[in-house]
C-alpha cells in the first residue's frame, strides 16, 4: 500500500506545513483575480512522502483534475430569463459572462471541469490510486478497466500509476460509446436527459490525444 492515503491526505491551506502550502500572497498582484479571498484558496495536497513516484502521481491528479491552477480557471455562466439575453448581447460584443471556478466542488468531483481530463475530482482520483496500488501491493492478477471514461483522465491515472509503479504487464481498457449517453430507457432514469448533454459526448480520438498529451498512449 502506498503511504498516501485518499481524504486524509487532503487539507485547506489551514493544516498544511507551511514549506508545502501555496500562499496566496505569492500571487503577484497584477494577476490576481478580483473575487474575495475565499474563491482564491486551492486544494493542498500534504506530503507525507518525497518519493518521486509519488511526487509524480500527486502533480499529474492535480493537472488532471484542473486542480494546480483553478483559482484562474473561469467557468461560462449560463443564465436563464432576462439575463439571458443580457449575456447573449454581451457574447455577440466578443466577450464572456464568467464565474470563478467552484474549487470546493472540483476537490470532490461535484462540477464538469471546463477543460480538465477527468470530472471525478481529487477525492476519487485518490481514492483510484489506493486501490491499483492495493491490486499491486497484494499482486492480484489482471488488467485495469474504466466504464464511461469521457475525456480519459481517470483511465491516464490508471496508465500513470502503473507506470510510476514500473508494471508492464498490466493494460488499461477504456470502455464507451465516445458518443455521449444514450436515452434514458427504464423508468427509474425518466426525466434524466443526459443524452442532450453535447459536453458529454467525447470522441475516442480526443481521449487518444489527451494520453498522447501525458505521454501515457500505448497503442
Ligand atoms: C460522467 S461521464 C464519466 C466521467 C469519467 N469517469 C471521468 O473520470 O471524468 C460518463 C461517460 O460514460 C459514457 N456512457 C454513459 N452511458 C453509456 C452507455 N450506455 N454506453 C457507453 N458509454 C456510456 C459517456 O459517453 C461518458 O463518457
Amino acid at each position: 500500500m502506498s503511504p498516501l492515503s485518499s481524504a486524509s491526505a487532503m487539507s485547506s491551506g489551514s493544516t498544511a506545513p507551511s514549506s508545502h502550502r501555496r500562499e496566496s500572497a505569492s500571487v503577484p498582484s497584477w494577476s490576481a483575480p478580483p473575487w474575495p479571498e475565499p474563491l482564491r484558496r486551492v486544494a493542498t495536497v500534504v506530503r507525507v512522502s518525497h518519493d518521486a513516484k509519488d511526487l509524480y502521481l500527486d502533480l499529474i491528479e492535480q493537472v488532471l483534475t484542473g486542480s494546480l491552477f483553478l483559482e484562474q480557471e473561469v467557468v461560462d455562466i449560463r443564465p436563464r430569463g432576462w439575463e439571458r439575453l443580457v449575456a447573449r448581447a454581451i457574447n455577440r460584443r466578443g466577450y464572456r459572462v464568467v464565474r470563478p471556478a467552484p474549487v470546493a466542488l472540483r476537490a470532490e468531483g461535484r462540477d464538469c471541469p471546463p477543460t480538465a481530463e477527468t470530472m471525478i475530482g481529487l477525492k476519487r482520483l485518490r481514492n483510484i490510486r489506493e486501490c491499483v496500488e492495493c491490486v499491486l501491493a497484494d499482486d492480484i492478477p489482471g488488467d485495469l478497466i474504466e466504464a464511461g471514461v469521457w475525456r480519459g483522465g481517470a483511465s491516464i491515472y490508471m496508465r500513470a500509476i502503473l507506470a510510476a509503479h514500473r508494471v508492464s504487464n498490466r493494460e488499461v481498457w477504456l470502455a464507451d460509446s465516445f458518443q455521449g449517453l444514450p436515452p434514458p430507457r427504464l423508468p427509474q432514469d425518466e426525466g434524466l436527459n443526459l443524452h442532450t448533454l453535447p459536453e458529454l459526448a467525447v470522441g475516442q480520438d480526443v481521449v487518444s490525444k489527451n494520453f498522447e498529451r501525458y505521454g501515457l498512449l500505448d497503442d
